[in-house]
């Protein structure tokens, strides 16, 4: 596989990825007893990932790929990480949705702006669509948790610094790509990797921060 095709099988591997997980979170929000409104959300979450998945892939099929995703290797489920499955649900919200979802939109824009090609502006435009609502989500649903399901005021100042660790991790020190990407490539949407740790790192220095702020929790 070339480096373009390759980035968007992967975008599509993270968008498929992202559906059948929001669709456990479903499930936890059900066994749970969170605002149905929110369910209902996170339910059509589960839809809008599905179809950036089927574009993303449409766009690797479109350059050649025949490679179908690599199901076994999948995270497709949700690690129930503490005990009580609230706790748990806490630290997905706030990693996947409050965290992930709000620096996708930068991320996404920067990735928009760099491309030309008609059919991947496309679906970066359904993406754009999309991801605020999902980060909106994130944040509406914690503050519903803060207010309505008991420990999860208590443990969100734990829960926080693991959930943005796990950020910085996946997020920095990605080299540079060698050699750098072609101006076709850049056309195609492959982006210079090097950024998305500069991106995080804004976005947590203003948006993450103004949120939490709600809560007392600072970020550095
Ligand atoms: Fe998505
Ligand atoms: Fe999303």
């Amino acid at each position: 596989m070339n480096r373009i095709q390759q980035y968007w099988y992967n975008q599509a591997i993270a968008e498929y990825t992202s559906s059948a997980r929001t669709v456990e979170l479903s499930h936890w929000m059900q066994r749970l007893s969170i605002s149905p409104d929110l369910i209902r959300q996170a339910i059509r979450i589960s839809d809008d990932e599905m179809v950036h998945a089927q574009m993303c892939y449409d766009i690797a099929a479109k350059l050649g790929c025949t490679q179908s995703l690599p199901l076994d290797k999948m995270q497709l489920t949700l690690a129930q990480e503490f005990e009580p499955l609230s706790k748990s649900m806490l630290l997905v919200l706030v990693q996947s949705y409050c965290f992930g979802e709000t620096v996708a939109v930068p991320l996404f824009s920067a990735m928009r702006k760099s491309s030309s090609e008609e059919a991947v502006i496309k679906v970066f435009d359904r993406i754009l669509d999309d991801e605020p609502r999902h980060a909106k989500f994130g944040w509406l649903s914690l503050a519903w948790c803060h207010e309505n399901v008991t420990g999860v005021a208590q443990w969100l100042p734990e829960v926080v610094p693991v959930a943005i660790e796990r950020m910085r991790k996946a997020y920095a020190n990605h080299p540079p790509f060698d050699p750098q990407p072609s101006q076709s490539e850049l056309d195609w949407g492959l982006f210079p990797r090097e950024r998305y740790g500069e991106i995080l790192e804004k976005t947590i220095a203003t948006t993450y921060n103004q949120r939490l702020a709600h809560y007392g929790i600072k970020l550095n």
